[in-house]
């Protein structure tokens, strides 16, 4: 069965959206490289390409294929979610974040091949490739992500983006829903 296919039969049948239930859903899920590989095109000028794999009401899967370049900090709105590395290795900075102020970064990890990272309601992170080897990853959020903040902390501001907008500075005005200024902590 392809992954499409796997996704609905077993995303589409679930009942209970909790954190490890998410997270069985996606070990059940079973997603090799080469699989997600065949639905990813290459990155361009962006911190990655994204492909959405499934959606319904209460959950989306998304595969994405990263370039050298960094995600900006950004949270995923009221969605709670896990990130499986399925190739290369992540770095991955999780941020602390008080209402009208500038993230700070909190620390930042290396997570291999393999790992599942836990992606908190409203926690603000940033991901990027660690070394030379492909970097894909895929994400399961529950519900489908609505309202990203993305942060951008040298122009001090935040912006919630439409779902059709990466973790990346909107490049088109009907992609930044609001756009916020930030104080910094200093
Ligand atoms: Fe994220």
């Amino acid at each position: 069965m392809n992954i499409k296919d796997r996704a609905r039969k077993i995303l589409g049948s679930m009942h209970d959206y909790s954190v490890e239930e998410l997270k069985e859903a996606l070990i059940k899920l079973d997603v090799q490289k080469s699989e997600a590989e065949a639905w990813l095109e290459a990155p361009g000028l962006r911190p990655y390409y994204r492909k959405l794999l499934y959606a319904d009401e209460r959950v989306e899967l998304l595969a994405m294929n990263w370039a050298d370049i960094e995600c900006a900090p950004h949270d995923h709105g009221a969605s709670t979610g896990w990130i499986q590395v399925l190739s290369g290795a992540t770095r991955h900075t999780v941020f602390q974040v008080e209402k009208g102020h500038l993230p700070e970064a909190l620390f930042t990890e290396i997570k291999k091949e393999g790992v599942l990272l836990y992606a908190p309601q409203h926690g603000v992170h940033k991901m990027g490739r660690e070394g030379i080897n492909p970097l894909i990853t895929l994400h399961l959020y529950s519900p489908p992500i609505r309202g990203m903040k993305v942060y951008d902390l040298k122009k001090c501001a935040a912006c919630i983006v439409s779902s059709d907008c990466g973790a990346w500075w909107p490049e088109e005005t009907r992609q930044k829903i609001k756009e916020i200024n930030l104080k910094n902590f200093t």
